[in-house]
């Protein structure tokens, strides 16, 4: 039970200690398939044109990404590799971390890992629920990630869109030192729905397909090996089918002269 206690314990704190996630805002879920091919190249395309300028994807090469997704180096070279001159190179960001961390105040994390530290549904939103924000420096801000450093980098696609907050107003009573008590009001902006002010080159819904595709890369970035586990899944159980006629076989000759 204290063991229970201490782990649920510690699973909050560390919860916490995730800076930048408005807990108010509702995660929408997202349909993440690694076995989808076309969804993978799909996402590894944006990213690499949209992702790469910024953040770096250091733990992963570009060829061993073009065989786990069934692109040939050739594909890769011609199509993918802008950031680097040679199919073996890690998949590193074409502006140096210093520079980024002068122009945008932080430096843009690398994303390998992303879809481990923050959920896929975290990703799938935040990518989705960019606005205007004339008071933030770079003129956009995020509902997830409230007064983020990144810009709205696939604003072409979504288009323009801005936020409306809704004032909730809570009565709180508070006792005053010498022990009377008043009624105090708190006032807090909560979001409530996106108003689009300009139409972007897709629509919502294909909007939402290619960030369904470009989470579903990151998610396979973080964790190439889950291909290959699957893969190796597929022939042990091909095994286990092959086994299972011999170990009969096998039954039936032991039992053959017992009656
Ligand atoms: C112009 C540079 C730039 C580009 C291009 C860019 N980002 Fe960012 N991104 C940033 C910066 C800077 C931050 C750090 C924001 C902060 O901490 O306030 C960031 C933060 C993030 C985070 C949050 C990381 C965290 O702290 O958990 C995610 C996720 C992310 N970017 C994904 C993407 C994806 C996906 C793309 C490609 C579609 C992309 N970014 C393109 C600059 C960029």
């Amino acid at each position: 039970m204290k063991r229970i206690l201490l782990i649920g314990l510690l699973a909050g704190i560390s919860g916490m200690a995730i800076a930048g996630t408005n807990a108010g805002v509702k995660l929408d879920p997202v349909k993440i398939d690694l076995r989808d091919k076309p969804s993978l190249q799909n996402g590894a395309r944006i990213f690499v044109n949209y992702c790469l300028s910024c953040h770096s994807a250091a733990y992963m090469r570009y060829n061993r990404m073009g065989r786990d997704l069934g692109i040939s180096d050739e594909l890769v070279k011609e199509n993918l590799l802008f950031a680097a001159d040679k199919v073996g190179d890690l998949m590193k960001a074409v502006m140096p971390a210093e520079d980024a961390k002068v122009w945008f105040g932080t430096a843009p994390p690398d994303l390998t890992l992303i879809a481990r530290a923050r959920k896929p549904e975290w990703i799938y939103t935040f990518m989705r629920s960019f606005y205007r924000d004339d008071n933030s420096p770079s003129g956009w801000n995020n509902t997830v990630f409230p007064n983020v450093a990144m810009p709205h980098v696939l604003y072409e696609w979504q288009g323009d869109r801005r936020a409306v907050f809704k004032t909730v107003k809570k009565k709180n009573v508070v006792e005053q030192e010498d022990g009377t008590k008043v009624e105090k009001v708190t006032e807090t902006k909560v979001f409530d729905r996106f108003e689009q002010m300009k139409p972007g080159t897709m629509s919502g819904q294909e909007y939402n397909e290619a960030m369904r595709d470009l989470t579903n890369f990151l998610v396979y970035l973080g964790e190439p090996a889950k291909l290959v586990r699957y893969r190796i899944g597929v022939y042990v159980l091909i095994f286990l089918a092959v086994f299972l006629i011999f170990a009969y076989l096998l039954k039936k000759e032991y039992w053959k002269d017992i009656h």
